[in-house]
């Protein structure tokens, strides 16, 4: 095949992914663990090139060029070297969500780039080997290669880092965007001073394991109380350790904060809710199903409030430019 379009939505972790072990084969220092929504997809079309000398990508139509195209390169030059091919390829992505707010646009991005472009260069991967893939383009875009709630394994090496999937109960995740606007320090970049200047890294790589393990019981459990307590424990801790950098970094704004107050009071008159935030000022809330309107009503006051649930893995779609050629998923 030389096209192939892939969708995959964004990830938000319950159980935090901050810091790697190895930068080139992003390799994570710790475990984690998500829920892949339903909501704000990237759907991403590569079409080989003949001839070309570079690479092209153009995000909701418009041209990359710098540091957005040299990742991309980046990526297609492993799926190149995977599929013994020199062949250029044209990337052309939408992404339904504001890029760069901390809703984990380079998840759904990388997932959805790695799904097509396997296909395009005729790479026959399972679904590890596709979140193995994805990974080497944006760690947390592992777990965008599966359905629901998801486990990353930090594993052993580059074939034991993969996700897959994990039973839980059913939950609803209300997004309340405070801030569309392009984050001013990327993960990438933040994730590595911490690991650099926090002396409080070490425990944090070490107690995010135990954190993990204490998750995957809850879920095995079924149990939403000590799920939700656990995630909202872990965000917490994430941004406190963010916030141990040097220079130190903090991306919660006074809303933010905010947000997770009302939440601790929605709580305290017996809605159960809990509170995350990736590495943006956008806050994340868990709730049951039956509880996420109570939870968005009362939460619309502090920005643009959104219901999502649990999303599909990354996965080929019939190619929206030329729908004779139909993708198989
Ligand atoms: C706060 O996956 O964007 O969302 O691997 O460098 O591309 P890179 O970082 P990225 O970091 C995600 C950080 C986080 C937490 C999480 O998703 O687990």
């Amino acid at each position: 095949m030389s096209n192939a379009t892939a969708r995959a939505y964004p990830n938000i972790a319950l159980v935090k992914y901050w810091g790697k072990r190895d930068e080139t084969l992003m390799l994570p220092a710790a475990g984690s663990l998500s829920l892949t929504l339903d909501a704000f997809a990237t759907t991403t079309t590569v079409e080989l090139l003949d001839g070309a000398s570079e690479d092209v990508f153009s995000l909701n139509g418009v041209a990359q060029s710098g540091d957005s195209l040299a990742r991309v390169t980046k990526f297609l030059s492993l799926v190149r070297e995977l599929a013994g091919s020199a062949q250029h390829a044209a990337v052309t992505s939408i992404n339904e969500a504001p890029t760069g707010a901390g809703l984990a646009s380079s998840a759904s991005g990388f997932a959805a780039l790695a799904v097509a472009a396997a296909a395009a260069y005729g790479l026959d991967l399972d679904r590890a080997a596709l979140s193995r893939l994805a990974r080497r383009g944006s760690g947390s875009a592992a777990r965008s290669l599966v359905d629901g709630i998801s486990v990353w394994h930090a594993g052993d090496g580059d074939e034991t880092s993969f996700a897959e999937p994990v039973t839980a109960p059913e939950m609803s995740m209300i997004i309340v965007t405070v801030d569309a606007r392009q984050k001013a320090i990327s993960s990438r970049t933040a994730m590595r001073r911490t690991a650099l200047t926090s002396p409080f890294y070490p425990a944090w790589v070490e107690s995010t394991e135990q954190t993990l393990a204490a998750m995957l019981e809850a879920c095995r459990d079924q149990d939403f109380s000590r799920i939700g307590r656990i995630t909202e424990m872990h965000a917490l801790r994430m941004h406190a350790l963010i916030q141990s950098a040097d220079p130190p970094i903090r991306y919660l704004l006074p809303t933010s904060v905010a947000i997770f107050d009302a939440v601790v009071a929605l709580r305290e008159a017996g809605i159960e809710a809990y509170s995350t935030a990736d590495a943006g000022p956008n806050v994340a809330v868990i709730s049951r199903p039956e509880d996420a309107q109570a939870v968005a009503d009362a939460l619309e006051q502090y920005g643009t409030v959104r219901i999502v649930g649990a999303g599909a893995g990354a996965t080929l779609i019939p190619n929206p430019i030329d729908p004779s050629l139909e993708a198989t998923a």
